[in-house]
């Protein structure tokens, strides 16, 4: 955390599980990878909003070779900790992505019913290939079928804010991943 005046949401943070210095790294090396397979390729990376954000913006000035964005928001149904699996289309996607190299960018697999909905949704629009990249991936993700060619990290089943991630909408900003105090969401 070079130079990084220390927020007060780090009061909030029971441990950092990942540093903003091991993020920085993993990102440089998913990004080798990911030229050296799109050599021939031009990807058009897809986040998934707004958790992805960082990731997509880290991940898209890491790869060397050109990339396009589009976002998505999507919202399941459920309660605010648990994913039922039916997934509500918040924002789409602004163009057609028939032909085009999709890499789907996630910044979490968690019960992983998001990204298999996910994946049936953008594949039903003829992409020339379809990808996904995660920066975490859960425990639970194993439970569901999805086939994730590029992650980050795996993690314990932690509540994990920062670098995206949020709790109520809050800690997102934080540079790194870390374990919320559960005297936080015990209170609220
Ligand atoms: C998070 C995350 C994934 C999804 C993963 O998004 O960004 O999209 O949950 O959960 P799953 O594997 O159990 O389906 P969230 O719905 O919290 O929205 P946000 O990105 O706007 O915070």
């Amino acid at each position: 955390m070079r130079g990084r005046q220390l927020s007060v949401l780090d009061d909030d943070i029971e441990a950092v599980l990942i540093g903003a210095e091991d993020i920085r790294t993993k990102i440089g090396e998913l990004a080798t990878v990911i030229d050296a397979d799109y050599a021939d390729r031009e990807p058009l990376l897809v986040g998934v909003l707004k958790g992805a954000a960082m990731f997509m913006s880290d991940l898209a000035r890491a790869l060397s070779r050109p990339s396009t964005m589009e976002f998505m928001a999507v919202s399941s149904y459920g309660s605010s900790t648990t994913s039922s699996g039916v997934v509500r289309i918040l924002k789409d996607l602004d163009r057609d992505i028939s032909g085009q190299h999709v890499l789907i960018v996630e910044d979490i697999i968690d019960s992983g019913l998001t990204l298999s909905w996910l994946l049936k949704n953008l594949a039903s629009r003829n992409p020339a290939s379809i990808e996904v990249v995660a920066l975490l991936r859960k425990p639970d993700a194993s439970k569901v079928e999805v086939p994730v060619k590029y992650v980050g990290f795996d993690i314990p089943n932690d509540f994990v804010v920062g670098y995206g991630l949020d709790y109520a909408e809050r800690y997102r900003d934080l540079p790194y991943i870390g374990r919320l105090k559960p005297a936080v969401y015990a209170t609220r």
